[in-house]
């Protein structure tokens, strides 16, 4: 076993050694590193602390005797980290006020990845990072890096996905069909390896506020990207391609939107219909929720569908779905009840009731899932402007039921679908049927699939 560092109550007995060596090449890379989440190269290696020196070392020396194969490296990361887990022999108080109050730390990047991302260990081949995250839900994504991350703190709802039938339209965006080939509930202590290229497509979502991950990887790995983020069902971008362009058009439409430009609809339109596949896309979505304020979503999506044909089928359902996981991510804003991040983590990734119900089974087995779920709804039902809303599910006004006997109607019309059955649906009444589609319409649609 490691020495438990933190809890030996040893920090200030620790030798903070600094071995210097040859700097890597970092020239044209800094500035792209630290948009993806990486931390420049820098001097040699630091080392922050006796517990993650020793983690360090340990992977340092294996993987040497590996001549730091990138093949070898996550499963001789996730082993090093499992022989003594950081969830175990790390007390997270300690490690922050440490890293307060003692001024010699490894190089701390610029990187805006976590929230925030500490560096605890750094090595010309590979370091060592923790990562904090208050909201954070990752996008589906894959990796230009390798090794291995533990969940020190907390636990994620962790995803994995296969593209398939994917073809590249440019070097920056693809087309194909996702498909989820995993879900899992990570609990504090697992340590999952990851492998850097398109093998390794995966999101997690952090239920438990802060999540604290450690990370051991390398820096870069070449040839591996670029770094995808996958917008579900279809499309593949590369987050880090700058089009200045692009980008400067978007702010003046952004311009157009603050002051309500009466030609913001039409000018959005001729874009759409003269643009390139990939800009015509990235147009489509900086637009849209402005575009459909403006009734005009349907006539600007046609167009592009119209020019692209073929290559635009899959183009309606990512956007739909890409505005619904929006909706989700914002909720989580002002979600902290951990029973309800755990709700909208599944009503996010989890495409299917039997697989949610299945969740909420493993981590609540006291009572019945639909039971769980109905507790929750209760708990989530608040009043908004026209009547009550649960999540982002409004009560139908054109029912015309007065706020005090909402409640009850909507909980009603969630056990019936939770229990379903397609049976049930032809007997519903014209109430039900307006409360069944505003709930299914909304995030809580995968209840109703
Ligand atoms: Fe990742």
């Amino acid at each position: 076993m490691r020495s438990v560092c933190y809890k030996a109550g040893k920090l200030n007995t620790f030798p903070c050694s600094v071995f210097f060596s040859r700097p890597a090449n970092t020239s044209g890379l800094s500035s792209f590193l630290s948009l993806v989440g990486h931390h420049r190269v820098s001097e040699g290696y630091v080392l922050m602390n006796s517990y993650f020196e020793k983690l360090g070392r340990t992977v340092l020396e294996r993987w040497q005797q590996e001549n730091f194969s990138l093949e070898a490296f996550p499963e001789l990361a996730r082993i090093a980290i499992d022989e003594s887990p950081p969830s175990e022999n790390v007390d997270i108080e300690e490690m922050i006020h440490e890293f307060l109050s003692e001024d010699d730390q490894p190089f701390q990047s610029q990187s805006g990845f976590g929230q925030p991302e500490l560096v605890a260990f750094n090595h010309q081949r590979f370091y060592i990072q923790i990562l904090f995250w208050l909201e954070g839900t990752t996008d589906i994504h894959q990796h230009e890096f390798s090794g291995a991350f533990h969940v020190m703190q907390g636990s994620s709802i962790h995803a994995e996905f296969d593209f398939e039938g994917a073809r590249s339209v440019t070097p920056h965006l693809r087309i194909g069909d996702l498909r989820m080939k995993q879900i899992e509930l990570l609990e504090t202590g697992r340590t999952v390896p990851i492998t850097s290229g398109r093998e390794c497509i995966h999101s997690l979502f952090h239920l438990d506020t802060p999540s604290v991950t450690v990370v051991v990887r390398t820096h870069h790995d070449p040839g591996t990207g670029p770094q995808y983020n996958y917008l579900p069902p279809h499309i593949a971008i590369d987050p880090i391609y700058a089009d200045g362009l692009t980008m400067r058009r978007k702010q003046l439409l952004g311009v157009l939107e603050t002051i309500d430009h009466p030609e913001y609809a039409r000018f959005v339109g001729e874009m759409v219909e003269s643009l390139d596949f990939e800009r015509g896309f990235n147009m489509l979505l900086h637009a849209m929720e402005r575009l459909q304020v403006l009734g005009e979503w349907e006539a600007v999506l046609a167009a592009f569908q119209k020019k692209h044909g073929e290559l635009a089928k899959g183009v309606p359902d990512t956007l739909a779905e890409g505005l619904r996981r929006e909706s989700i991510s914002r909720m989580r804003y002002h979600i902290g009840d951990p029973g309800h991040r755990f709700f909208l983590a599944l009503l996010m990734n989890v495409p299917a009731r039997k697989d949610i119900f299945a969740f909420i089974k493993e981590r609540f087995p006291d009572q019945s899932p639909i039971e769980t779920i109905l507790g929750w709804a209760e708990e989530l039902i608040e009043p908004g402007d026209f009547g009550l809303t649960l999540l982002d599910a409004a009560f139908p006004e054109n029912l015309d039921v007065p706020m005090e006997a909402q409640f009850d109607l909507l909980i009603d019309a969630l056990r019936l679908a939770l229990e379903d059955d397609s049976s049930n649906s032809k007997d519903l009444t014209r109430e039900q049927s307006g409360i069944h589609a505003a709930l299914s319409g909304s995030c809580l649609r995968p209840l109703f699939s």
